[in-house]
């Protein structure tokens, strides 16, 4: 069976500092990092930053500085957040790096090579904001202003050299590989959306650009640079370092299990990319999801907008944890979700520092004062004890059929009905009325550790460094954990000592 599983990030424009949408994509990517290493997986999760183009060319022109010292400065605050935000991954690859020109050079050998490539002019329209060509019919004109009808985005009139990919060519073999591959593009409805435009007929793509220098160059023709999406996209391949298909890495990793993106390159990941790959015989990815946007009020929160919510001040003013934990819980996956201060201080209150972080506190400080801070060594679980304990192995197989499907509501939903269902067991069992019958107060309480326990397992991939505190408590350690282990009940050691847990997570004052 193969037990490798291969993540990735898109790699963002370091044009401007990160903000939320990034740190949405990073969290969700390490989430299921964080779940298939904890299945048992050798996990590959890559991040990065995309540092060609016209774009980050224009940006650092603005700056007065060149482009590469412009990257090397933005870059650096992309990696500090992957950082910030604990995400778990293996590589950050910059594009401007060695390893990935070299990999961009001979994918783009092979596909000329393979004659797929051809010299030619284009003239239309095309957005640098979005790096992206656009028909006559994707832009509409609002204001006297030419702008992208998928984006907003304002677009410009190029005429120009440019080599073609036979984008064309791939048009049924496309067709017949989503077919083929029902779940490589989600979520379905998205999916659709691809297909009708893959459908509605494809023409050549331009792939390189003449006007400006900030790029790779086209091996057989110095004059061009390649197309930032083609440069781009190959980050995924260069990572493993391809073109060596013997490196182990790529042995093991390609093709990539799940490319996590935003809708908004949706397009670039289904349909340029998966044809690049079939045109120089490389197997595409298994999968490409493209979650919904963050939004601010009902516009998409973007650097171009200006209307982006810090996420390095919402960390330093609530916690790294609380907002991972929000970001996967209140957004509903693959759709829009808008978030606010407001709801994030009243997820803190009610299901971090409430559900959570209470249960973990009353159960640990019962212990601690009734019985010597020890794991309980008399027990015997009756049905009701069964029952609450059992819901985890009769649930296992959903929960990894959800994490597999992208389904990451249906994940937090059980959690949060675990969390529920474990204070009211600690409520309705009454340990305090029970100190005269020892073996009932033991079995209660070693019954509520247990679900302290599994709960905090899945909790992990959500919110590793606190789910991690208190795991530690029941001395498992990061390397031990094992999404397994929830469908066990006798897992913690009668007898030994456990320390109570202090406060998690601080409530947040509210005014109203
Ligand atoms: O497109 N809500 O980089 P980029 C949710 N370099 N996610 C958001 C978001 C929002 N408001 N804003 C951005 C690029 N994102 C290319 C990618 S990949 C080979 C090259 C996230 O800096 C989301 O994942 O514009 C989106 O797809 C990505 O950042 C775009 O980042
Ligand atoms: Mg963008």
């Amino acid at each position: 069976m193969n037990n490798n599983y291969y993540i990735s990030t898109p790699i963002y424009y370091p044009s401007a500092k990160p903000h939320m949408g990034h740190a949405y994509s990073s969290i969700i990517a390490d989430f299921f990092a964080r779940f298939k290493r904890i299945q048992g997986y050798d996990v590959f999760f890559l991040t990065g930053t995309d540092e060609h183009g016209q774009k980050i060319q224009r940006a650092a022109e603005k700056k007065g500085v060149d482009p590469r010292s412009f990257c090397d400065e933005i870059s650096k605050t992309f990696r500090n957040l992957s950082k910030l935000l604990n995400l778990s991954n293996n590589d950050f690859i910059r594009t401007t790096e060695e390893r990935h020109r070299k990999s961009v050079d001979n994918l783009w050998k092979i596909l000329e090579a393979k004659n797929e490539i051809y010299l030619s002019k284009y003239s239309g329209w095309y957005s640098v904001s979005d790096e992206a060509f656009y028909s006559e019919d994707e832009i509409e004109t609002i204001d006297n202003k030419k702008l992208s009808k998928n984006s907003g985005s304002p677009v410009e009139w190029i005429e120009e050299e440019s080599f073609f990919f036979k984008l064309s060519k791939w048009q049924e073999p496309l067709l017949k590989f989503y077919a083929e591959n029902p779940k490589f593009i989600l979520p379905e409805s998205r999916k659709n959306e691809v297909i009708s435009f893959v459908k509605s007929g494809l023409k050549d793509l331009s792939v390189s650009r003449k006007s400006f220098t900030w790029g790779i160059k086209v091996p057989s023709n110095n004059d061009h640079v390649i197309y930032v999406w083609l440069d781009a996209l190959t980050n995924y391949l260069s990572a493993l370092n391809y073109p060596d298909t013997n490196d182990p890495n790529y042995k093991k990793y390609w093709p990539a299990d799940l490319h996590l993106i935003g809708k908004d390159i949706l397009r670039f990941h289904a349909v340029y990319w998966p044809a690049f790959l079939l045109a120089a015989n490389i197997q595409p990815p298994k999968r490409v999801y493209g979650h919904g946007w963050i939004l601010s009020g009902e516009e998409k929160m973007s650097k171009s907008k200006g209307n982006i919510l810090d996420p390095i001040e919402i960390i330093n003013s609530y916690g790294l944890d609380p907002l991972r934990y929000y970001l996967i819980k209140e957004v509903s996956f693959g759709n829009d979700g808008n978030i606010s201060k407001d709801k994030l201080e009243n997820c803190i209150n009610s299901d971090l520092a409430n559900n959570y972080g209470n249960l973990c506190q009353r159960v640990t400080a019962f212990i601690e004062k009734n019985l010597n801070s020890s794991i309980p060594k008399d027990y015997e679980f009756n049905k009701d004890d069964n029952n609450i304990l059992d819901v985890y192995k009769k649930n296992y197989k959903s929960l990894i059929n959800y994490v597999d499907g992208q389904d990451i509501n249906n994940y937090v939903n059980f959690i949060q009905e675990q969390l529920f269902s474990a204070n009211k067991y600690f409520n309705d069992q009454e340990p305090w009325k029970k100190k005269g019958d020892i073996k009932r107060l033991g079995t209660i309480l070693y019954v509520s550790l247990e679900l302290i326990r599994k709960i905090s397992i899945l909790l992990y991939p959500i919110i590793p460094s606190t789910s991690l505190k208190v795991l530690k408590t029941f001395n498992i350690n990061e390397k031990d954990i094992s999404i397994k282990d929830i469908q066990n009940h006798e897992i913690l050691k009668k007898n030994t000592n456990i320390n109570k847990i202090s406060v998690l997570f601080k409530k947040i004052e509210k005014n109203d």
